[in-house]
């Protein structure tokens, strides 16, 4: 297997976006393409991550962005996992290069809904979930991720108030985050008193609809060590899948998915939870962040929510999870995510984070799953 590398990163900002979503999807492929010092020729195949292209009346979105970029004739592939389609593509892409089947290629995943409006946005991604017995039956995300938060508080010691610490610290991460959606400073008592959305998550504790586009140039370290450039290493790469209803689950605190992609990522990389320095989970709604948490090895089982209190993932704490803002406030583009998670870790490892830059940081972890947690991808990167 080849040694697979980060070359480049980039992104467009993520919020409510004017272009078109073909336009947002170059822009972020040029960043990385430049990012990564080399020609759009030398890209072998793209992967392209999106889920609702048809909202914005594109779809087959890989010929279209590889005949911006003046590549035409070089492959591409569409890949559709629901929110954890980014972190897929991520995936498919880092098997191919690994199995020697192309020396460099494109990673970009887009989203472009907000100009469907909230209803229709909800209705839309409703469709990501086990339609016949969720989505048909009113269940949206907020509800059914509300679901697990009741069930949390019923079976562990956490509050409210511990759900919405999770909201204040991503906003506060998010406001060191110039290409953030909701860059706004936000106190606990903010978040209890904004509107409830699915009882017990308000207003606060959702991540918003989004619009945005990310991309990484991933090669093999022969093509890295060729260019004269920091790059990162992927030294863990796993997968796993849930039953696609939350119904069909032994429990509605944990996500076995997240357990089965962990493992295996861990495994590849030689390594355990202790050894990661930061994450970037899928916090689309604060109870997210806690279940992941402890489902990626970092905490015991219902404690995640005592190292919230304790200020343990705040960006200076032992294990800061989240420092891009993560989907609550950097923004939840949902093709675009996963890979806007490597670009963070890509960021931080290179440290070009700016001033949310992690000292000393060698190893990071992205986590990104699709619907509640019906597929999900684990990534491990390390400097070099
Ligand atoms: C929470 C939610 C229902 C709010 O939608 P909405 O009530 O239509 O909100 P609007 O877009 O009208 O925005 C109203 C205000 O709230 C803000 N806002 C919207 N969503 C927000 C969020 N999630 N967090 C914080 N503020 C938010 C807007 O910026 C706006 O503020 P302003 O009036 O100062 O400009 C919607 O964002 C949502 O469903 N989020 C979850 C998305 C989702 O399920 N993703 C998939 C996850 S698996």
């Amino acid at each position: 297997m080849e040694t697979v590398c980060v070359l480049g990163a980039g992104s467009t900002k993520y919020g409510k976006l004017n272009d078109s979503i073909s336009d947002i999807a170059v822009q972020s492929s040029i960043n990385a393409i430049e990012n990564a010092c080399i020609k759009p020729n030398e890209i072998e195949a793209g992967y392209i991550s999106n889920v609702f292209g048809i909202a914005d009346k594109q779809v087959h979105l890989g010929p279209v962005i590889m005949s911006n970029l003046g590549i035409p004739d070089k492959p591409s592939l569409s890949i559709e996992s629901a929110c954890g389609s980014g972190s897929v593509s991520l995936r498919e892409a880092f098997a191919n290069v690994a199995a020697g089947f192309y020396n460099a290629v494109l990673v970009t995943g887009v989203e472009k809904v907000t100009q469907t409006g909230t209803e229709w946005t909800t209705t839309y991604f409703s469709y990501c979930s086990d339609f016949f017995y969720e989505g048909q039956a009113g269940a949206s995300f907020p509800g059914l991720f509300a679901s697990m938060a009741r069930a949390y508080l019923n079976e562990y010691d956490a509050t409210e108030e511990d759900f919405a610490a999770v909201a204040v610290k991503n906003h506060n991460n998010g406001l060191l985050n110039p290409k953030a959606h909701l860059r706004k400073k936000i106190t606990i008592e903010d978040v209890m008193e904004s509107p409830i959305v699915a009882s017990p998550l308000k207003l606060y504790d959702c991540c918003p609809f989004s619009d945005g586009a990310s991309s990484v140039i991933l090669c093999n370290e022969k093509f890295a060590k060729s260019h004269t450039k920091d790059y990162v290493k992927i030294i863990g790469s796993g997968r796993g899948g849930s039953p696609a209803a939350l119904q069909g689950r032994d429990h509605m605190t944990t996500i076995p998915s997240t357990k089965l992609a962990a493992q295996a990522a861990y495994k590849m990389a030689g390594i355990s939870p202790t050894d990661i320095d930061f994450a970037e989970v899928h916090d689309c709604f604060t109870i997210a962040e806690i279940v992941d948490s402890e489902d990626l090895g970092f905490f015991d089982k219902g404690k995640a929510a005592d190292a919230v209190r304790n200020q343990q993932t705040e960006l200076r704490g032992s294990i800061p999870i989240n420092p891009s803002g993560g989907l609550k406030s950097k923004g939840h583009p949902i093709g675009a995510t996963g890979v806007g998670q490597a670009v963070e870790v890509f960021d931080q490892l290179t440290g070009n984070a700016g001033e949310r830059t992690i000292k000393n940081a060698k190893i990071g972890l992205t986590h990104n799953f699709g619907a509640t947690g019906a597929s999900c991808a684990v990534h491990i990167f390390q400097n070099v």
